[in-house]
This record gives structure tokens, sequence and C-alpha cells, in this order.
């Protein structure tokens, strides 16, 4: 663990604090205004973590529980979560964790460079999910690497691209890397997932089995 950090649930009077991690780590049209994070709370607080550094909220994530067959995976992010509403979505009888967001801000990433924030809070989802006796963690990933490859590199199929792998065996995509060296494994490439130029709107559904 990193010194200094602490991953907790969520109270009412944390909610501007959130607001601020949401505009700084998330490009415009991605961003969630505050009424969506107020009915996250109210529909399903177990889910919904912060990370404090140092007395200060630098990170955010939040889930719902959703039916999840592995043979038919959901489509993109915007249906699954009622456009990150959740209150029509979720269904606390569920077998699966589907993380609804995760957003890192600059301060929790100083320098420029990701310390393990957002990897905390993941494991925290991956510890819920356990808690809960779920038997999945399920989430759709941006491709946010994925318009600027294309852009410098010659535009590439999106089969193609997630494939792409460095010397390491991790993904080229900036974010597949981080969900894979989490653990969690590509289960299928969802266009139209959401408002996102950087992913082309795509997004590829990811799996961790408990
Ligand atoms: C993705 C995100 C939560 C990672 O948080 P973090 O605290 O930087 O992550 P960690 O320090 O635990 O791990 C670092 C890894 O995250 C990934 N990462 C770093 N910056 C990133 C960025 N701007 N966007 C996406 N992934 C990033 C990389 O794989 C990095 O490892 P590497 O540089 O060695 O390959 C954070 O970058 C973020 O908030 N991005 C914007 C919002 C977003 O895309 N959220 C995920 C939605 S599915």
């Amino acid at each position: 663990m990193i010194y200094g950090l602490e991953i907790r649930n969520v109270k009412s009077n944390d909610l501007d604090a959130i607001m601020r991690v949401e505009n700084e780590a998330w490009p415009i049209e991605a961003r969630a205004p505050k009424e969506k994070f107020e009915e996250r709370l109210k529909v399903f607080p177990n889910g919904f973590f912060i990370a404090v550094l140092n007395d200060e909220i630098v990170g955010v994530t939040t889930s719902q529980i959703i039916k999840y067959n592995p043979k038919n995976p959901p489509n993109s992010w915007t249906e699954i979560t009622g456009d990150g509403h959740i209150s029509e979505s979720h269904n606390p009888n569920g077998k699966a964790v589907y993380v609804v967001s995760l957003g890192v801000s600059p301060k929790g990433r100083p320098e420029g460079k990701g310390i393990g924030v957002g990897t905390a809070l993941l494991e925290r989802q991956k510890q819920l999910t356990k808690e809960l006796g779920k038997e999945y963690l399920v989430l759709s990933a941006r491709v946010p690497s994925y318009d600027s490859f294309c852009k410098t590199r010659g535009n590439i199929p999106i089969e193609v691209y997630v494939n792409l792998r460095r010397n390491d065996g991790l993904p080229e995509d900036i974010e597949l890397r981080f969900y894979e060296r989490a653990g969690l494994k590509q289960v299928k490439i969802c266009p139209n997932t959401m408002d996102d130029a950087e992913s082309r709107n795509y997004g590829v559904m990811m799996e961790w089995k408990a």
C-alpha cells in the first residue's frame, strides 16, 4: 500500500471534492455531473469508494451489481449503466460487480505518473466482489490511446489495435494495460460504448473471475 493512502467508502459531504476529481480526471465529454454521483451514492453506497492521499481526495470509483452471463456479455457502458444513472440498472441479485467509473486526479498522479492509486481503487472493487459473494468483476475499459495511435501510425481496425502488445507482452493501449496488469481479461469489443473521442467511442468489456 502507498504511504499516506487510504481507500474508504464515501460520505455525502465528500461529493464536492469528488466532482473536482471527476473534472480533472476525465475528458470533458465523459464527465458525470453531480446528480449522477448523488444517485450512485443513494442506490449502491457499498460500491462507492474514494482514495484519500495525505488527507486529500484524489480518486473515485463507483459500481453497481448486474446480472451477467459470460457467454453473452453486455454491450455498451451507456446501456448497462442507464447512462451512468444506475437506479434502473442496479440489480442486487445479479452475480457480477460492474465498475461504473474509476478516475484519478493529477494530484494522485504526481509528476504525471501513476503511483498505484487507480490500482488500489480497482483492488477495492475486487475485494467487494468477494465480500458480496459475487462471481465476477466486469467493466467497460476505454481505449484512450486508439485515436492518437491511428493519427500518428495510420488507421488500423480496432480488432487489430486491442491485440497490439509491447515487448513485455502487455497491451499497447495505456488503459487495457492497466486492467490486464490487474488480472482482468478482454471479453469483447463494444462500439459506441460511450462518448469518448480518444477511444473513437470504442470500449472493451473486461472480466475478472473472483
Ligand atoms: C486509468 C486511471 C484510473 C489509472 O490510475 P493511476 O492511479 O494512474 O493508475 P496506477 O498508478 O495504478 O497504474 C498506472 C497505469 O495506469 C495506466 N494509465 C496511466 N495513465 C493513464 C491515463 N491517462 N489513462 C488511462 N490509463 C492510464 C497505465 O497502464 C499505467 O501504467 P504504465 O504507465 O506503467 O503502463 C487514471 O489514469 C484515470 O483516471 N484516467 C482517466 C479516466 C479513465 O480513463 N478511467 C478509467 C475508465 S474505464
